[in-house]
């Protein structure tokens, strides 16, 4: 049984394509430790309650300096039990120490195809303004395994989606939720869950069921 810690800041769309998906056996054999949240008011907290899971709100505005909630943060999921962290439109920067705790035990859902609009400044809305302003006809949604870097670490799994003449940031953010983000964030888990993921020399193969 994978047991994951999911990390959010915001809305939780993507909290919600994984607990539906562990719910109609999408996801099989993984279980949610725990929800946790930087942001008290993020309404992926209520939609973890609903589902009867263990939240836990960490905010850096309670701890005296980064480094105090960057420890809070690392040493709750560490006590949490979990064997994988994903961040679901987790807004912070993983602190290093999570990352050498959870080495390729992280993976992070980005809204766009890496590695166009990824790193630093891009998240959220921004990636989508920044994709029309260029002009570009496809964009996407990335998961990937997270390192030191910002949105640089292998690539798990991507999907395309058409961008259309009249879309608005808002517009191509939610086609890009419904079209890639909450179908390949909860195919990623159940690939891991089931051992079919692997990293060779920094890239990511994905074994057949069975092998
Ligand atoms: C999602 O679009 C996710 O890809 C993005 O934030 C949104 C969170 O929505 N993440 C990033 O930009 C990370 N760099 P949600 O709270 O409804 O899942």
């Amino acid at each position: 049984m994978l047991k994951i810690a999911v990390l959010v800041s915001g809305g939780g769309t993507n909290l919600q394509a994984i607990i539906d998906s562990i719910a109609r056996g999408d996801i099989t054999d993984t279980k949610i430790a725990a929800v946790v949240s930087n942001n008290p008011g993020a309404y992926a907290l209520k939609r973890a309650e609903e589902a009867g899971l263990t939240t836990k709100c960490i905010s850096p505005r309670s701890f005296e300096s980064r480094e105090l909630f960057n420890q809070a943060l690392t040493d709750y999921l560490v006590k949490s039990g979990a064997d994988l962290i994903v961040l679901a439109g987790f807004m912070v920067v993983v602190p290093a120490q999570l990352i050498s705790a959870f080495k390729n035990r992280i993976i992070n859902i980005h809204p766009s195809l890496i590695p166009s609009f990824c790193g630093k400044g891009y998240y959220g809305l921004h990636v989508h303004e920044a994709a029309l302003k260029r002009g570009v006809k496809v964009s996407g949604a990335t998961v990937h395994f997270v390192d030191e870097g910002t949105d640089t670490g292998p690539i798990i799994m991507q999907k395309p989606v058409e961008v259309l003449p009249d879309d608005t940031p808002q517009i191509l953010q939610r086609r890009i939720m419904e079209q890639a983000e909450w179908k390949i964030m909860p195919r990623v888990i159940d690939l891991i869950a089931h051992d079919r993921v692997h990293i060779k020399d920094g890239k990511v193969y994905i074994s057949q069921e069975g092998d």
